[in-house]
């Protein structure tokens, strides 16, 4: 039988996020609602999170001393990772020692913060389909990875990182010293080492929600939600949307996929597994072991949205993963480098028939910071996408 005690009492159930952005933040208020006391972490102040929980904290996470101090200090039932540049060793130590659950495991979020990790797991041990890949760590390396059967074109990303950060596609051998200097200067932690990637000429990529949680028969079972198409620029989601339709081969394919690479991950939660999709071929990109940005837009589809599922699965209660109508979700970007912006013309955005905002809430805007995020439902995706991405539109950024 699970419980849930009483938030700020002795009985309190509580939860640490680790980056508390807008991802974080819906978690939390997901969280509360389950009456959890929750406490967010970041490594800036007033971050998206830290202005709906119980207590909130700057740190820098990627320091595993000071991480450890914190959770000694706060205690917490369980450790929710929200983003990948976490001190991963020290998380290890902490579920090792009994002191908190880290979500989903903390193997899980060690093999998935680094490329090199979740790609080997995924294609050498579970044998899953992916890109032709190698890995180099100098620019004579990554030219006999490519000559040596890669080929071109091709795409080369720092083995940690994220949002695009230091990605390139090289389209011959000329760009490539470029693209190796901008890989070493956007990886997290500059260990000069690059997975280099085959282009996937697919017809649409997906991200397919998967979670694992309690189920009936009292042991984890895995679900499905309803695949979320998407777009990326420049390694950046834009924009979203549920259902994306998909042959039944694939779809099937898909969820095989999902399920082998969740099942080897572990623990309980919801995961994002971004796929590649031509004709009914299905290949995997990569997973996160947490709720997705593209997954957003299930705060507008799903009678339990991403952010819902993954705190009833770490709770270990139970989930309904099932698709209450089509809608679509579409980014709202800083469009300018300043502190304390205000948002214009949300009246007309929220005019555009079905839709709802987002606006995280963030301290600071830069030109391509997601700070918002348009939602919509419709009839059909294509109604929604229309009116997700109109409704985007209409909201301006301003410095006041
Ligand atoms: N091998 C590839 N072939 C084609 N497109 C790719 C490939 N790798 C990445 N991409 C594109 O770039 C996007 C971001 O890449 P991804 O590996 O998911 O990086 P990140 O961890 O920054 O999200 C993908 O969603 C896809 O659109
Ligand atoms: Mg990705």
């Amino acid at each position: 039988m699970i419980k849930v005690g009483t938030p700020l009492s002795a009985t309190a159930t509580r939860v640490m996020l680790l980056g508390s952005g807008e991802l974080g933040k819906e978690v939390i208020i997901a969280l509360q609602r389950l009456g959890v006391e929750v406490i967010a972490v970041d490594r800036y102040a007033n971050a998206p999170g830290h202005q709906v929980a119980h207590r909130a904290h700057v740190i820098d996470m990627t320091d595993g001393v000071a991480l450890r101090a914190l959770i000694e200090k706060e205690r917490p039932h369980i450790i929710v990772p929200e983003i990948e540049a976490i001190a991963t060793e020290a998380l290890a130590d902490i579920e090792h020692d009994g002191l908190a659950r880290v979500i989903p495991t903390a193997r899980a979020v060690q093999l998935t913060m680094n490329r090199e990790g979740i790609r080997r797991l995924a294609a050498e041990e579970l044998g899953l389909p992916t890109s032709a890949y190698a890995f180099a760590e100098s620019l004579d390396e990554l030219v006999a990875a490519i000559d040596g059967g890669i080929g071109y074109p091709c795409i080369i990303k720092p083995v940690m990182s994220s949002s695009g950060k230091g990605q390139s596609l090289v389209q011959d051998k000329n760009e490539l010293a470029s693209a190796w200097d901008y890989a070493k200067s956007g990886g997290r932690v500059d260990r000069g080492r690059v997975i280099v990637e085959a282009l996937v000429r697919f017809d649409y990529e997906i991200t397919l929600l998967t979670v694992r949680a309690i189920g009936a028969s009292g042991d984890i079972e895995t679900a499905f939600c309803a695949p979320v198409g998407h777009i990326q620029k420049q390694g950046d989601y834009v924009e979203s949307w549920q259902p994306q339709a998909m042959s039944e081969v694939a779809l099937e394919r898909a969820k095989g996929i999902a399920r082998a690479v969740t099942e080897s991950l572990g623990g309980c939660g919801l995961f994002g597994v971004e796929l590649f999709i031509a004709g009914d071929e299905v290949l995997f990109s990569e997973v996160s072991p947490r709720p997705h940005d593209t997954g957003m837009v299930t705060m507008v589809t799903q009678w339990q949205n991403e952010f819902e599922l993954h705190a009833r699965a770490i709770l270990g209660l139970p989930v309904d993963t099932s698709l209450r109508n089509a809608g679509a979700s579409a980014v709202i970007y800083g469009g300018m480098d300043a502190k304390g912006i205000a948002f214009a013309g949300i009246d007309q955005a929220l005019a555009v028939p079905g839709t709802d905002l987002r606006l995280f809430g963030k301290p600071e805007a830069f030109q391509r910071r997601r700070m918002g995020v348009a939602l919509a439902r419709g009839e059909s995706v294509e109604e929604a996408r229309e009116r997700a991405t109109k409704s985007a539109t209409l909201v301006e950024t301003i410095c006041p």
